[in-house]
């Protein structure tokens, strides 16, 4: 996930050493590339970026060097366009007067991209943040002023971002945002901007946030917010902040689990925009659909994507998708597979050692190898010969949440489009998710008082919701360390009903089409003494027949699984907190598994 730092002092001084700490401080966001800018008074620009480590380029580079009046750092997080020098950032516009940075997004990149060309401007990439400074250059070169270049400039370009710029000349830097975050702060002499607040805090607590809509002016000591509308100044009263550094990376949450788990609805949201503006996905769709056999490949939560996505391309394109786990491809499906196949690996680090040896065999046999990553640049993204990105940016906390929504989200997305159905529907699945969220924060906390002190529970699914029990089984599990098996509601009462005891609690997850279904399965447990907790939609079969039911917006069966996680990860991080345990970092466990 890209962030940028931008910084305006009053004189000319070493900035390269300020600009490569703030840079280290945006760097736990994720990164492949890094570059710096600055300005300096009398009107020279210095640029200097590369793809790799801040310490590295750093050094590399010799960016303790730079001086200026201005600097500016970004670090990025390629999604599409390859990590590169010509990609990392900042850009200079066509005649290098003016100089920007972006994290996020820009969705009609190609478009924008080619209209400027067309136009006779210098572009020297392929990466929307140089589109961003184009998008800017076209009104200067008109006659606009700076701050009404960037007023139009901002309705040209779609997405969720964030930018700043600076021109030669002047003793100022613009910043301003659609989606994404940004705050500026201001101190003795200095003013400065960032994606996120951590990034600030060593330089100064004194901060403004920016909202979209709204353009900020950095001056040395002061800084100001203009209306993108019409201009107008706004006023805002700067905020003094007390937390620390750490606390503010979590962005105000106790955990990254739960912070990852709240940014779920956004970036569920950034990535369906990403795969509409992208090239990449109609290829991609036909190569799965040409295929003799397709096989969707991963271990642990990515897994549970897989098996989700099997069933919605049979469902939604018509066809059969063989879902299995990395390891057991090999023995299981490997010595058959051939050149018409394809598999589909999936893995949000794109390291995991049983993902990557299944990808060699396979290959090895001629199979065409496609990937889900959510780290670019890694070995899953380079050994595979087409990718999607996963968009979630950086995921902290060792268990998966938004990294598993948003691959079974991308599942659902490509079923749709192999089957010749439309996609516009997906985006009202953000507002889901959100609304779920709140909901399911209330109804779980009750739950976790009284389901804490239970060492063994069982989670039961069926059908669309199968794999999300599978998941929200081993949510709990690897963050309560409590025993917690996932498995088909129709199979507990071929065994596993044994167990079941006075107040002995199972989870069932009900699809809206599976009621009836899920129902049996929630009297063979309650008339054994045991509790039932229901998920589903307010149906008043689970309400007469369960103890308990968390309830979920209607959203019918495809959106369902997609929603159904969410109680079930906010369940597992609520109880492995009223155990004192940290849900951030489970004992033993490793958020890359580079060994077999
Ligand atoms: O990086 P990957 O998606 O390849 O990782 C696979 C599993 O190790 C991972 O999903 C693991 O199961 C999670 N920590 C579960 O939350």
């Amino acid at each position: 996930m890209c962030g940028i730092f931008g910084i305006v002092t009053g004189k000319d001084e070493a900035l390269g050493p300020l600009l490569v700490e703030a840079g280290k401080r945006l760097s736990y966001r994720g990164y492949d590339s890094v570059g710096c800018a600055t300005l300096t008074s009398d009107g020279q620009v210095d640029l200097r970026k590369d793809v790799g480590r801040i310490e590295d380029v750093a050094r590399r580079l010799a960016f303790h060097e730079m001086r200026g009046t201005r600097g500016i750092v970004q670090l990025r997080w390629a999604t599409f366009g390859a990590p590169s020098q010509a990609n990392a950032q900042p850009h200079l516009d066509s005649d290098g007067d003016l100089v920007g940075a972006h994290n996020g997004n820009v969705v009609n990149n190609v478009e924008l991209r080619e209209a400027f060309i067309g136009q006779g401007m210098v572009v020297r990439s392929t990466n929307d943040g140089e589109t961003c400074v184009h998008a800017v250059e076209r009104y200067v070169d008109q006659g606009f002023s700076m701050l009404d270049a960037i007023r139009h400039a901002y309705h040209d370009l779609a997405g969720d971002y964030a930018f700043v710029i600076g021109r030669v000349g002047e003793n100022r830097l613009y910043a301003f945002k659609k989606g994404s975050g940004l705050v500026a702060g201001v101190t003795d002499g200095i003013s400065v901007v960032s994606s996120d607040l951590p990034s600030l805090l060593p330089l100064t607590r004194r901060i403004v946030r920016v909202e979209d809509g709204e353009i900020v002016i950095l001056e040395p000591g002061r800084i100001e917010l203009r209306r993108v509308e019409d201009g107008r100044r706004i006023e805002r009263e700067v905020e003094a902040i007390t937390e620390t550094m750490e606390e503010a990376q979590k962005g105000g949450f106790a955990h990254f689990m739960l912070k990852e788990i709240h940014e779920q609805p956004r970036r569920a949201g950034e990535m369906l925009h990403l795969y509409d503006a992208s090239p990449h996905v109609a290829p991609l769709v036909e190569r799965m659909k040409a295929a003799r056999n397709l096989y969707l490949v991963g271990c642990g939560t990515s897994y549970h994507a897989c098996l989700l996505g099997a069933t919605y391309i049979a469902r939604l394109a018509g066809r059969p998708a063989i879902p299995v786990l990395a390891p057991q491809f090999v023995p299981q499906y490997v010595p058959a597979v051939g050149r018409d196949d394809v598999g589909v690996f999936v893995s949000q680090s794109g390291e995991t050692k049983d993902v990557l040896l299944a990808l060699e065999a396979a290959r090895g046999r001629g199979l065409e190898p496609l990937a889900l990553i959510n780290v670019i640049g890694s070995t899953l993204m380079r050994e595979s010969r087409a990718y999607l990105p996963l968009a979630c940016g950086y995921e902290i906390s060792v268990p998966a949440t938004k990294t598993f929504l948003n691959q079974a989200l991308a599942f659902l997305y490509l079923a749709l489009r192999m089957g010749g159905h439309s996609t516009a529907m997906l985006h009202t699945l953000p507002g889901l998710i959100e609304e779920t969220i709140g909901a399911a924060e209330v109804a779980v906390a009750g739950l976790a008082e009284s389901l804490a002190r239970h060492d063994d529970l069982y989670c039961l699914g069926y059908g669309l919701t199968y794999p999300i029990a599978l998941e929200g089984a081993l949510k709990m599990k690897e963050v309560t360390y409590a025993h917690c098996e996932g498995m088909l509601s129709t199979e507990f009462k071929h065994g596993p009903l044994s167990a079941v005891t006075d107040g002995y609690p199972v989870i069932f997850v009900a699809g809206p089409e599976d009621v009836a279904r899920i129902v049996s399965g929630v009297n063979e447990v309650t008339c054994r003494g045991g509790w039932a907790i229901a998920i589903g939609e307010e149906d008043p079969r689970l309400r007469a027949n369960a103890h308990d039911l968390v309830v979920l917006p209607p959203a019918g069966p495809l959106f369902n699984p997609l929603l159904a996680v969410v109680p079930l990860q906010l369940l597992a991080y609520r109880l492995s907190v009223a155990r004192g345990l940290d849900p951030d970092y489970p004992r033993n466990l490793s958020k890359t598994l580079t060994v077999d």
